[in-house]
Order: structure tokens, then C-alpha cells, then sequence
């Protein structure tokens, strides 16, 4: 009875996979060293700690981490993938930093191990997969659109400067003047919290003890603050529309190609920051204000009756469902793209006002 019962449900969960149909993955890069813009002078750590990997890099442990992703991506979608690797089942993009350019190196060598018939050395179990970028200044896609989206620019500066985030600076004055005070940084900005939250959390990632008065403010207090800035930069729909929207009208695209038999890939990986996660969260309307941690990831899956949206907080937990207001877990792709339409951009160039084609 008990060995009928195993049976079915293997036969089952093998039902249910085979109606996967398309994966999209983003996820940030794993832990790393502080990045040199967000070092504030009275920081007891410095070049030589970060040695030998240099500032703003992926660490030992960042790399072990991106590894475990693909390595968890490979156990959710082996019998999806297959063994074999092809060209065509996998694009991996990342962003024109080094960091998330490793980062998908070992995401791509945890997701496909290489079978024995594509082993090219016995010593290595590592084989060669592509991933693809566009240089810093032509990234029209994964960047924040801050540098080449006019109109995004201009409405997240009013957001910033609306009568509701002056208050809360104001409110927040004395926490503002304290972390000034023992960075001796000027703090005049959330982004500026936010630097300082990202040099904290990368240090104590390396378990390096933090000074006594960041004791009393990091984590909790710093997160909050930093989340905010997370949350201003996607606060309206239209800085949704002209941030996330537009990764989400490129996975629509793929996904309607795939429902109807027009595209051959099976996974996309974009390798990237916090704020790609947010962004895709947040036109998702999903977001709740928090900074993602290093080698999360959003995972956007179509199978053959809906979409189902995954939140992989870090590689030590399951992913969590992420359920589209409105419609089930498994979201009927054209209700999908009914409900999420008022955060997709129709043209991209001319919504941003810019003079520079972004398409
Ligand atoms: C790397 O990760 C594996 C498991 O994912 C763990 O067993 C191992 O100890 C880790 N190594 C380092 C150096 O952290
Ligand atoms: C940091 O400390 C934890 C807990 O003591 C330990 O498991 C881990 O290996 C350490 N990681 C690094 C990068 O030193
Ligand atoms: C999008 O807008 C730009 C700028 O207004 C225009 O040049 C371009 O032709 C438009 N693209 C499409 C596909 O309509």
C-alpha cells in the first residue's frame, strides 16, 4: 500500500515537471568584500583585510555560495535540464562586474556538472559555459536605470524630495547624525545609509567583528533604513514601470515565445545586485522593503497551466512562494500579463525620454 503510494506520487511530481516549461533566474552575486565608494574613513578594516581579493569582490565564501545556487538549481531542475548541457537550453547574462561575472561562472558550473561524455579531463568536473554581458555604459537592461533613463531619474528625485520622505528624514535626524558622527562620512542621503549598511553587512559576511557604535544600530536599524532607499527607488508605478518593468516585459516576451513553441531555451540566468532583485519583486508587486541577501534569488517559472513566482532568500533555505495578487500560485500566463501590464513599458526609449535608443 505504503510502496503504491511512493509510486503515484513519483509519478506525480514526473507529471507535474513535465509541464515545466521555461525558467527565469535572478539572483545577486555572492557575499563580498566592501566596495571602495562605500568605505567610510573611521572604517578599522581596510586594503590589506580585503587582500588578496580587493574591494568590492566575491570572497571564498561568495564563491561557495553562487556554487551551492547552481548546485540547488541543478537538484529543482534535473530531470527539467537533462544531463546533457546544449547551448541552446541555457542564456546566463550578468552585469559588467567582476563579481557577478564569477558569480555566474559558478552558478553555470553547480548547474551543469559536466556528464561523463562531456568530462574533458578527469581531474576537472568543470566544463565551459558562456554567459554574456554588455559593457557598463551600453547596459540598458540589468543597470539601474539612474544613468540612462531620463524620466526615471527626474521621478525618483521628486519621490525623494516629496514632503512624506522629508518628514521621515527629519523624524530620523538624530540616526542620521550619529552614523555621520562615527563614520565621520557626511550623511545626508538614505543612499548614503545605505552605502554604509552595505560595508557592514559585507564585513561581517567576512566575520570580522564590527566596531563598538555600529553594535547598537547594525543590523536592524541600519536594514530599516537601508530598505527604505530599496523601497523609494520602486515607490510609484511609474519607477516601477521604467525599473523592474522593463526585465518583466522581456521574461513576458519569452514566456508567450515559449507557450507557443518559438523559443528553445529552458533556463535564463541573469546574474546581478540587490536591486535587480527588487526590481523584478517589486513590478511583481511583491516586494516587501528589505535588501536581499548575497546569492538570492527570484525565480520566475512557466509551466504548461500558469506562472509561479519563487523568493530564495539564501542558499541555506527553501524558496518561498510568492503569490501574484489577484491570481493562484500558478498564475494562468494571460492573466499573468492582464495583471502585471500597468508595470510593463510599451517603449522603453520613448517613456524614458531619451535621446539615446535603449531598445
Ligand atoms: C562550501 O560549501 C560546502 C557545502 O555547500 C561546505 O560543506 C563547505 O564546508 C564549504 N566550504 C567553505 C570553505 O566554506
Ligand atoms: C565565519 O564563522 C562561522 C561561524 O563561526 C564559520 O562557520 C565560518 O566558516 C566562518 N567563515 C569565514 C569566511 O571565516
Ligand atoms: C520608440 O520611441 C522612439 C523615441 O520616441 C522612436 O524613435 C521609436 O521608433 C519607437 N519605437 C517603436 C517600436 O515604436
Amino acid at each position: 500500500m505504503q510502496l503504491l503510494l511512493v509510486y503515484f506520487i513519483a509519478i506525480l511530481i514526473t507529471c507535474l515537471d513535465a509541464q515545466l516549461q521555461l525558467v527565469h533566474v535572478f539572483f545577486r552575486h555572492g557575499s563580498r568584500t566592501p566596495e571602495l565608494k562605500d568605505i567610510y574613513p573611521t572604517d578599522p578594516f581596510n586594503a590589506e583585510t580585503f587582500a588578496p581579493m580587493g574591494y568590492g569582490a566575491l570572497t571564498p565564501k561568495g564563491q561557495n555560495m553562487s556554487f551551492k545556487l547552481g548546485h540547488l538549481l541543478r537538484q529543482k531542475y534535473d530531470s527539467f535540464l537533462g544531463d546533457i548541457y546544449t547551448p541552446d537550453i541555457v542564456k546566463a547574462y550578468s552585469t559588467d562586474f567582476d563579481r557577478t561575472k564569477m558569480t555566474a561562472l559558478l552558478v553555470l558550473a553547480g548547474l551543469f556538472p559536466p556528464s561523463k561524455s562531456q568530462k574533458f579531463n578527469d581531474k576537472l568536473a568543470w566544463m565551459p559555459i558562456p554567459y554574456h554581458y554588455d559593457k557598463d555604459p551600453y547596459d540598458y537592461t540589468l543597470r539601474r536605470p539612474n544613468a540612462y533613463c531620463p524620466a526615471y531619474m527626474k521621478e525618483l528625485e521628486e519621490v525623494l524630495s516629496s514632503e512624506e520622505v522629508q518628514r521621515e528624514m527629519k523624524a530620523n535626524r538624530d540616526f542620521f547624525k550619529y552614523i555621520a558622527e562615527k563614520t565621520k562620512k557626511p550623511m545626508n542621503t538614505l543612499g548614503d545609509v545605505f552605502g554604509v549598511y552595505q560595508t557592514l553587512n559585507a564585513e561581517e559576511s567576512m566575520n570580522l567583528t564590527l566596531p563598538e557604535w555600529a553594535q547598537s544600530v547594525y543590523p536592524e536599524q541600519l536594514h530599516a533604513m537601508a530598505a527604505k532607499q530599496c523601497n523609494y527607488e520602486n515607490y510609484n508605478t511609474v519607477l516601477k514601470r521604467l525599473n523592474g518593468g522593463r526585465m518583466l516585459g522581456q521574461i513576458i516576451k519569452q514566456m508567450s515565445a515559449k507557450s507557443r513553441n518559438l523559443l528553445r531555451e529552458k533556463i535564463f540566468l541573469y546574474s546581478g545586485h540587490e536591486n535587480n532583485l527588487i526590481n523584478i519583486l517589486a513590478a511583481l508587486n511583491l516586494f516587501k522593503p528589505h535588501v536581499p541577501k548575497y546569492s538570492a534569488a527570484v525565480i520566475v517559472e512557466l509551466h504548461q497551466n500558469g506562472v509561479k513566482v519563487l523568493y530564495l532568500r539564501d542558499v541555506t533555505s527553501e524558496p518561498e512562494v510568492q503569490k501574484l495578487e489577484g491570481c493562484d500560485v500558478l498564475c494562468p500566463l494571460d492573466d499573468f500579463i492582464r495583471i502585471t501590464r500597468p508595470h510593463v513599458p510599451g517603449n522603453y526609449t520613448a517613456e524614458c525620454h531619451s535621446h539615446v535608443n535603449l531598445d
